[in-house]
């Protein structure tokens, strides 16, 4: 894990970009932003850029930057996805996520998950509690890649932290520190796996209508051999035969066994890096007060013309 703290002026001269930034735009907009954020980001100070640039480079897994400034007068933690975007919570916030973003990838959204937005509000939504989703609360987020079943899943999933009162845990595995029997290695490494989206996907997802048996057999460890990057998601994925599922069992109870923690303040900002890293994240009780823990997302990828590759259209919202 690399870590920067950013001094007061460094949080100044953010300030002022953020500023900066927003009044370059009339109206915002987080596709326009995702965008210019990667032209204004030479403004960011360049202890940051070095320090991202640094961890981009070097495949950090796990990525915190503290000391993001939030705005002083930041709104009560909207209740869902659903109530922030009607609003127009967390704008600076929004903004500085998209500008640090930018140095360690290109920011997209999906159309089927919370409608095509790409800044993405993570707080607990009445009735979701027990979801399989972000909205949750009282139920434990297991260990999992980011869109998992997707092959332009994100390079890195990127949190910016704005209220967490209870110091509530985001949990984290690498490939890196879990030690896998070879037998079951070598059976992750074969092409044996099915993947499915997530329940944070609404709508017309293909494959959907089909069931399991519509989607591709993949691998779990892929890339160098050596090295392998991981995808994983116990709750949307099924082995392909008897022992892939058993793969999957002792995969799942491994990355468990070996799990950490990053527990995010206001104004820190993580980027869990999605090919390396599973995360999840520990169950809380929901305040529904206006003080829930509250972050804000973006999916980062290292090139986002892999989308414009996979895609009929140059865009940055991706049907699943
Ligand atoms: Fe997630």
């Amino acid at each position: 894990m690399r870590r920067l703290q950013l001094t007061e002026a460094e949080q100044g001269e953010m300030d002022t970009l953020v500023g900066r930034f927003l009044d370059a735009g009339h109206d915002w907009d987080p596709l326009v932003a995702a965008e210019a954020a990667t032209a204004a980001a030479p403004g960011l100070p360049l202890r940051l850029r070095e320090f991202l640039a640094g961890a981009r480079t070097a495949e950090s897994d796990i990525t915190v930057v503290s000391g993001i400034p939030l705005d002083p007068a930041l709104v009560p933690t909207p209740t869902g996805w659903e109530a922030a975007a009607k609003s127009a919570a967390g704008r600076r916030e929004e903004a500085a996520l998209l500008l640090c973003g930018s140095v360690m990838g290109d920011a997209f959204g999906w159309e089927s998950q919370q409608e095509g937005r790409i800044v993405h509000d993570i707080c607990p939504a009445p009735g979701m509690e027990s979801s399989l989703t972000s909205a949750s609360s009282e139920k434990t987020l297991s260990l999992h890649t980011e869109d998992v079943f997707h092959p332009c899943r994100a390079d890195y999933v990127a949190l910016l932290c704005l209220r967490n009162p209870d110091g509530v845990g985001t949990t984290v595995a690498s490939v890196e520190d879990v030690d896998l029997p070879a037998e079951v290695r070598g059976t992750l490494a074969e092409p044996r796996f099915r993947f499915f989206p997530d329940d944070s996907h609404s709508g017309p997802v293909p494959g959907r209508e089909g069931g399991p048996a519509a989607y591709p057999e993949e691998r779990v460890l892929f890339g160098p051999e050596h090295a392998p990057y991981l995808r994983f998601d116990v709750d949307f994925m099924a082995g392909a035969d008897v022992a892939a599922a058993e793969a999957v069992r002792v995969t799942d109870a491994l990355l468990r066994s070996s799990a950490g923690r990053v527990v995010l303040h206001p104004g820190d900002l993580v980027f869990i890096d999605n090919y390396k890293v599973v995360h999840g994240r520990d169950p809380f009780t929901p305040r529904y007060d206006g003080e829930d823990r509250w972050l804000k997302r973006v999916n980062l990828l290292r090139d986002v013309r892999r989308l414009y590759a996979q895609g009929r259209v140059r865009s940055r919202l991706v049907p699943a």
